[in-house]
């Protein structure tokens, strides 16, 4: 906290807080009445906690309910945890790897009231099971967010993600939030995995034939074609995933861009045309 309140180029904040935040893994030894410093070592990144303001922020952005599994990866003091439980209504894990650190914050959840909807885990963020999770907390650093990259694009369609200052490299953010104070997070939306073949049905331009939609997927942005039936040109597409709900657009007979929209399920695509609801649209992967 106090290094962010001297720093206020954000540019700097992020570079300062990269130097800050990398630990050299050693341990800070067991105390009887353990308080923790900031800017304490830890083993893949030191403790610094999230601002209060930009906390709450990452959590709404997240539309947290009581209906969520929230993991904090990296716990700290519980402040996540702690906040998920408290003002979200959701249960929450956090996982730390300093022992200290992790009894530290399983007192917080008890003085905070919450010690029945929070667990602390001490362990690795890198080896612990976080796979049930609805929503993921992160205040680690680009490149261990880029390790945890792969894990996380493998969670279920829709789990949201939400990191401080730190992005996600080549996966760009669904959406940034920034703080009055000038704090920075994000937010992903882990997308369905459509990238292939798929037939599809109920496009105007198609009548009663089917077409193919050729899609190919970069987390979750959507380029492709649409070939339709013979003597026609086949049509590039451009899309966006936000977890199960697909959208994308194509130029129909006319040359005017329309918009499909709809919902993955069980491997098959429900929707409609943006500019006319009516029209219904349905796909099914082939390959
Ligand atoms: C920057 S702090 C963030 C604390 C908390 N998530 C927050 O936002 O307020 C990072 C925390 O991760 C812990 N940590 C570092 N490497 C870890 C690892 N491999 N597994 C679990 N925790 C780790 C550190 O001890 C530290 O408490």
């Amino acid at each position: 906290m106090m290094i962010q309140s001297l720093i206020r180029c954000r540019a700097l904040n992020a570079f300062v807080l990269t130097v800050a935040l990398v630990g050299c893994g050693a341990h800070t030894p067991v105390a009887q009445d353990y308080q923790p410093s900031i800017a304490q070592e830890g083993k893949d990144v030191v403790w610094i906690p999230t601002p209060t303001d930009l906390a709450e922020r990452l959590l709404k952005a997240a539309q947290v309910t009581e209906k969520d599994l929230v993991y904090d990866l990296g716990a700290g003091d519980g402040k996540i945890a702690i906040l998920a439980a408290k003002q979200f209504k959701a249960t929450a894990v956090g996982v730390e790897y300093n022992p200290d650190m992790a009894e530290y914050a399983r007192k917080n959840a008890q003085r905070a009231g919450v010690a029945d909807k929070v667990t602390i885990i001490t362990g690795d963020i890198f080896k612990e099971d976080f796979s049930k999770a609805t929503v993921v907390t992160l205040y680690l650093l680009p490149g261990l967010n880029i390790k945890l990259r792969p894990t996380l694009l493998a969670m279920k369609p829709g789990t949201r993600i939400v990191s401080n200052t730190f992005t996600m490299g080549l996966w760009s953010a669904d959406q940034t939030i920034e703080t009055e104070s000038g704090h920075l997070g994000y937010l992903w939306i882990v997308p369905a995995n459509v990238e292939g073949y798929w037939s599809i049905s109920g496009l105007p331009d198609l009548g009663h034939a089917t077409g193919t939609l050729v899609i190919r997927q970069q987390y979750q942005e959507l380029n492709g074609t649409l070939q339709m039936p013979a003597g026609r040109v086949e049509q590039p597409i451009k899309g966006l995933m936000r977890g199960n709900e697909m959208t994308f657009h194509y130029r129909d007979a006319n040359g005017t861009t329309r918009t499909v929209t709809g919902k993955i399920e069980n491997g098959a695509f429900k929707g409609y045309l943006m500019h006319d609801p009516s029209i219904q649209i349905s796909g099914r992967k082939t390959s």
